[in-house]
């Protein structure tokens, strides 16, 4: 019998490429450059499925060009990349991978929260260009964190990993959510639910963890700011349009607030210019997953989503259950 076809958009690692080929034939573009949708497209047709990247779209106009396309599978939790609405519409199967990055997605945002309060970057840069002449009483003076309060928006899996982490440093943990979290787990948190407005105005640190959608889009935005404390540094390790950008500049810019750690960006790879030349403001590229341990979990993950997917078993990580039914 032959063997299903299916395409690998970008570099993955070898051991869930080698996954894939044992079922399946493989059109694998073995580059760490994305395809232009052009591209993406033709390699896409007669594919039966594919592994895909968060920096590769999904779309109406595509999906329905893509006759016998049975499941996408991104190796990423965030699916905002993906019209999972027109996927279910052509009944093709939608998969992520949510739970192996969580732990390392709260470490990152932590070395964000920390960098931008202890100005780690600032300093580092300092002392590389040779301008340290010795220890000054005065010098690089940041902001305590520990018994600070904590304020997290999104209470999930993630911002649950950022929560535990808060408790090591004495924190005030708050917390909103669309939905509330259950007794038990404020009460092993310490946390306590806020509505949004409280929590911007209370909060020494704001670091967000919500899923991208239409809700989420400028979740904060211009009129957010103005809540917040003229000390408050803002973190965001969830995906770049959660947060207005140009609004943060201009909060920024105003000293509506003190600073921002950022992973995540409007317009990837793009950033603002303004941005770059903040220095109360550590940038870093998207990274917050980036362990080796766990971009291979997230790969071999992806790439059992797509064989169960392909050998007539539940994907274990469906985003679209519905496909199914
Ligand atoms: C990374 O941003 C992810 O969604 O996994």
């Amino acid at each position: 019998m032959m063997k299903p076809k299916v395409f690998i958009s970008q570099k993955i690692f070898d051991e869930a490429v080698a996954m894939v080929k044992q079922h399946f034939e493989v059109d694998y573009h073995q580059s760490e450059a994305s395809l232009p949708p052009v591209v993406f497209k033709e390699r896409l047709q007669g594919k039966a499925g594919a592994i895909i990247l968060l920096t590769d779209r999904i779309d109406e106009p595509l999906i329905s060009q893509c006759l016998g396309l049975k499941i996408v599978s991104n190796v990423a939790v965030g699916y905002n990349n993906i019209d999972v609405e027109a996927c279910t519409r052509h009944k093709v199967m939608v998969t992520n991978t949510p739970g192996v990055l969580d732990d390392t997605t709260a470490d990152l945002t932590w070395a964000l929260l920390l960098a931008t309060a202890r100005r780690v970057v600032e300093a580092d840069q300092y002392l590389r260009s040779l301008q340290w002449r010795g220890w000054k009483l005065m010098e690089f003076l940041g902001f305590d964190i520990h018994h600070k309060v904590l304020g997290i928006c999104g209470l999930g899996r993630i911002g649950l990993r950022v929560a535990r982490r808060a408790k090591g440093f004495d924190m005030r943990i708050v917390y909103t959510d669309a939905v509330r979290a259950n007794s038990s787990v404020e009460k092993d948190l310490g946390a306590q639910f806020l509505n949004k407005e409280i929590l911007l105005s209370e909060s020494d640190f704001i670091t967000l963890h919500v899923p991208l959608l239409p809700e989420t889009t400028h979740y904060i935005s211009s009129a957010d700011f103005s809540h917040m404390k003229p000390t408050a540094i803002l973190i965001n390790a969830s995906r770049g349009p959660v947060v207005d950008e140009k609004a943060l500049i201009r909060a920024l810019q105003e000293g509506k607030i003190a600073g921002a750690g950022l992973d995540v960006y409007e317009r990837e790879p793009e950033v603002e210019p303004e941005l770059l030349r903040m220095k109360n403001v550590v940038l870093v590229p998207h990274i917050a997953s980036a362990s080796r341990e766990t971009r291979l979990k997230m790969a071999l993950m992806a790439a059992e989503n797509l064989v169960a997917g392909l050998t007539g078993k539940r994907p274990p990580n469906l985003v679209n259950e519905e496909v199914l039914l």
